[in-house]
This record gives C-alpha cells, structure tokens and sequence, in this order.
C-alpha cells in the first residue's frame, strides 16, 4: 500500500510548504500529494482559494501577483511555493499527486508542466493529477494523453467507479469513509487504483490496507510509513 503525503508531511510541518516536502522526501514516501492554484502570473501551491486560513496574507489568491503572494508568511516563516519551486526541489525522486483546485485557464499549468519536463528536471511517470472539477480533468487528459488522471470523489457515486472510468482515469481517489471492499472490487475490475484520504489513525490503515487499497493519503508519512513497515 503507498503512502502520500498529504500536502506534504503536513501534520509536522506547515502544509503545502517546502519544508512540508522536503520532510515527505526524507519519510521516503511514495508520493506527495498538494494542492495547486494559479495566482496572476504563476501556479503556486495552496490549498484554499483564499489566503487567510494558512497564510499571513488576506483575499484571493488569483487577484495577487507572486511578486506580492511571495511576501507572505505561509507558516513557520515558509513562502508559498511556487509548483516551479516544487518541482526543482522534489525532482524525479517520488511521485506527485498535484491535485487542481482553482487553476483558471489549464494553458498555464501545461505549459508549467511541459517546461519541467522538457528541462528533464521531472519525468511524466512521476506525475498523477487529480481534481474534484472532473470537466477539468476530462479536458487535460485529451491534450495530454500520457497523463496518469486521479479522479476525486468526497463519496461513492450510485455509479460505484464507472464516472472514474468515464474520464481514463488511471486512479480513484476516495473519501476513507466512504471506501468499501465492494467499491474496490468494482474499480479494480474496470482496471483502476484506489487511493484513500486523508488516513492517519492506526485502526483505518489497517482497516483499509485489509480491503486492498492502493494507497493511502496521510499527513504522517514517516510515522505512517514506519507503521506499514513494523
Ligand atoms: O487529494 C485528496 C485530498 O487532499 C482531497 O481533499 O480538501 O485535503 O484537498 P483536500
Ligand atoms: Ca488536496
């Protein structure tokens, strides 16, 4: 069952940071998943669409220039990262979940991505990229074939993973609470990974590793993963 973690080791270190990253790098995790949202002229990392939850900041992140974003305290004296920034630190050494919240127009993110891997600072392999907004999702995967889609759902559709298989997804990302061995079975069959956020109690990784998840999403990489290994 791989780790990731989630929005970086995010339990220990302020989400979505750098140091969050780097910590998730050091747990040997085997992804980290974080959360992307585009401001005026960048993609940055962030989980919400407004600055003041994790941020020293106020008001929209897409009404903000990095230049000005880049001035703000994101927890622990840490910026907000740039996913330039992300991918120069994290390289090829894991595998990135970025899930797309608020990204306006997917120009920029894929020309962001196709810089990246042009340069071979990272490889499409280590890629899956996952969102709630599966229009959005449906649209990439046309113009970028290649990538591995994570189709993301807060609980089990009546149509178990059918709408996964809809968009080529390569993944299905559920809610824990909503997971079954019946939800498995079903996206198995229709040849997709099943990976469960946000899981970090003993009792649900052992539940969920028992049912046969792929994956688990954890704001405890190290620990997490020390407790996979035991
Ligand atoms: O990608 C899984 C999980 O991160 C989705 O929920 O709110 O933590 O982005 P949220
Ligand atoms: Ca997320």
């Amino acid at each position: 069952m791989k780790v990731f973690a989630h929005r970086g080791a995010s339990g220990t270190y302020p989400e979505n940071t750098l140091p969050a990253i780097a910590a998730a790098l050091e747990a040997n995790a085997d992804g980290i998943e974080l959360d992307i949202q585009s401001c005026l002229d960048d993609l940055v990392v962030l989980h919400d669409s407004w600055l003041d939850r994790t941020t020293s900041g106020q008001g929209k992140v897409s009404e903000f220039t990095y230049q000005q974003l880049a001035l703000l305290d994101a927890g622990d004296g840490n910026p907000i990262p740039t996913l330039d920034s992300v991918f120069a630190l994290v390289k090829q050494q894991t595998m990135l979940n970025l899930e797309l919240k608020h990204v306006g127009e997917l120009r920029g993110f894929i020309a962001c991505l196709e810089r990246n891997l042009e340069s071979g600072l990272i490889n499409q392999q280590q890629l899956l990229v996952s969102s709630f907004n599966h229009p959005m999702l449906k649209a990439l995967k046309q113009q970028l074939p290649w990538l591995k889609i994570g189709a993301l759902t807060a609980s089990i559709p009546l149509d178990h993973a059918a709408f996964a298989s809809q968009l080529d997804a390569y993944s299905v990302h559920v809610d824990k609470d909503f997971v079954s061995a019946e939800f498995i079975a079903d996206a198995k069959q229709r040849g997709l990974k099943v990976y469960a956020y946000t899981v970090d109690k003993q009792k649900d990784i052992d539940y969920l590793k028992a049912i046969g998840v792929d994956g688990i999403f954890s704001n405890y990489p190290c620990q997490t993963k020390m407790y996979l290994s035991i």
